[in-house]
């Protein structure tokens, strides 16, 4: 272990981690096993009904549970850079799993300013490295410009989240990417990705910087790209948006397509009903989709140095389609009720209508962003549910899209069989509480595995006191059928102080449990979102 250190600052632990990415790991102690049910962080009086984008489940702050004294007492920071070779391991690595799971977080360089947000933090990169049955772990921070200026500086230069007005002037021109969101690999790179800025590149195997601001050798034509690129299901073409694309505030977005060797073969521009947060969207084989929702940008409360976004209870959403042959002059916007989703399951076109799963909420998923009209986070209101979106392409005389909920578990965080990004998928999986759960008590955090096909859910619980981050499915090759592969994500345990677990199931069998456990003996930072790299698509050391 290395680069562990301290900070003393006005900030408590409770208070950053708390509040910041700790909120993440807190939510999932209040995660009801059902609407309606809430929890205190704390003396903090946010109620929280489910994870932020990027949070696990399960679980307080590492720091401790809020109010134990002792949790005050441990470094105000993170920021440990690890690498352990031959990892322990509990049962057996699959032989037919070879590869690397990849995960980022923010994990802050210095405390965050008071008033900013779990979002903001310095990426951190996470990788286990599996082979031929042996397990290396290995974290780097994401050495972008951002990390370089404020590591020389040794204090914070860009104090609030997406807010430029507030950076220190000696960063004017850098970008400003946390690279903290998500993280993918593209012709043997690394990209860390944060949705307000360019990419920043790393080795896939050393997680050394090998291009600070990638812009897809100069083919980028949009100032951001987003966390949440999708795969081509028949071409592995990487189609992927910007937006804000020509500038801060601004309403275009940039879609376009790269093929695997790199080469831009699509781009297209439309404009949105207005500035809101557009984190992940959705791609099928004909259409892109994007969704807009009322997390919208706030001139004024940035001027006054707050954050980038505030939710307004008076907007609508946005539910808009354009193909993608096309020069996106074709967009639809099919508007609904005023409504959450910030993340997809999977998505597909079939005759002209889309059909796209979220994660929904009916208001505000994130209990530290600002409600515009001064009102009280709603807990219940901002729980999410796997819900499917519909519109039909087809049909010019509908103005509206369908809502339909399709079942009870609770969480923001889904994902597929990422070979299906844009296609037709069966299955689905997320992190979730025990909904059945004896009445009264609260849930377990669980892996869930939602069969589309049947109806049926199964799922592994990882018992007491767990929490769990974003699951990532690893197939076990190329060309096996949809589903038949790995579940894998980490695993918190907070009653061994926060130490780390890397689980991997078999995703047709979840409730037998974990065929093996990377056992690590330190705590990590929190992740946000986590990819698997098949060996097939990993450089040869
Ligand atoms: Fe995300």
């Amino acid at each position: 272990m290395s680069n562990q250190s301290d900070s003393s600052t006005p900030n408590s632990r409770r208070d950053f981690l708390g509040g910041a990415i700790g909120v993440a790991a807190g939510v999932a102690a209040g995660v009801a096993a059902g609407a309606g049910a809430a929890a205190l962080l704390g003396g903090a009086s946010a109620a929280l009904a489910q994870p932020p984008a990027g949070a696990p489940v399960g679980g307080p702050p590492a720091g401790g549970p809020p109010g134990n004294p002792q949790a005050n007492t441990g470094p105000r920071l993170f920021r440990a850079e690890v690498e352990i070779r031959h990892c322990e391991v509990e049962g057996t690595i699959p032989s037919d799993l070879n590869g690397a799971f990849y995960r980022v977080g923010p994990d802050a360089q210095f405390p965050l300013r008071q008033g900013n947000i779990p979002f903001d933090g310095e990426g951190h990169v996470g990788m286990f490295r599996i082979k031929n049955g042996r397990v290396d772990y290995k974290t780097r921070f994401v050495r972008n410009e951002r990390w370089e200026a404020q590591d020389k500086a040794g204090k914070l230069l860009f104090p609030m989240y997406r807010n430029p007005m507030m950076d220190d002037p000696s960063v004017k021109g850098l970008s400003r990417s946390t690279a903290n969101t998500h993280i993918i690999n593209h012709k043997n790179l690394l990209l860390a990705l944060k949705e307000d800025s360019p990419p920043s590149a790393m080795d896939l195997l050393t997680l050394e910087m090998v291009d600070p601001v990638f812009k897809f050798d100069g083919q980028l034509n949009s100032q951001t790209f987003t966390a949440h690129p999708k795969i081509d299901s028949r071409t592995g073409n990487m189609v992927a948006f910007g937006y804000e694309s020509e500038g801060f505030g601004s309403d275009v977005v940039t879609a376009f397509e790269i093929t695997p060797q790199g080469k831009k073969v699509w781009e297209a521009k439309v404009k949105v009903p207005y500035v809101g947060m557009l984190h992940d969207f959705a791609v099928t084989d004909n259409y892109v989709v994007l969704y807009v929702i009322p997390m919208a940008i706030n001139h004024v409360q940035m001027q006054e140095g707050g954050i980038h976004w505030n939710w307004d209870p008076a907007l609508t959403t946005f539910f808009g389609a354009f193909r993608r042959d096309g020069n996106g002059s074709d967009i639809r916007w099919f508007e609904g009720p005023h409504r959450s989703a910030t993340h997809v399951m999977g998505a597909w076109d079939d005759n002209g209508r889309i059909f796209v799963d979220v994660e929904m909420s009916e208001s505000n998923p994130f209990p530290f962003m600002p409600m515009k009209d001064g009102s009280r986070w709603d807990p219940v209101k901002g729980a999410s549910f796997i819900t499917r979106l519909s519109a039909n392409m087809n049909d010019k005389s509908v103005n509206g899209y369908t809502i339909e909920r399709l079942s009870p578990w609770q969480g923001a965080l889904p994902r597929q069989d990422d070979r299906y990004n844009t296609q037709h998928y069966r299955y689905g999986f997320l992190g979730s509480r025990d909904i059945n759960a004896p009445q009264g008590q609260q849930g377990n955090a669980c892996y869930v595995r939602f069969d589309h096909s049947t109806g049926k859910q199964d799922y592994w619980n990882a018992g007491p006191g767990a929490s769990l981050a974003e699951c990532c499915f690893a197939p076990k090759s190329a060309t096996s059928a949809e589903g038949e592969g790995y579940l894998v994500g980490v695993v918190t345990r907070q009653n061994e102080g926060g130490r780390t677990d890397f689980v991997i199931l078999d995703a047709q069998h979840l409730a037998d449990g974990p065929v093996a456990t990377v056992r690590l003996p330190v705590r990590n930072p929190g992740q946000i979102h986590g990819w698997w790299v098949r060996e097939d698509q990993m450089p040869q050391a």
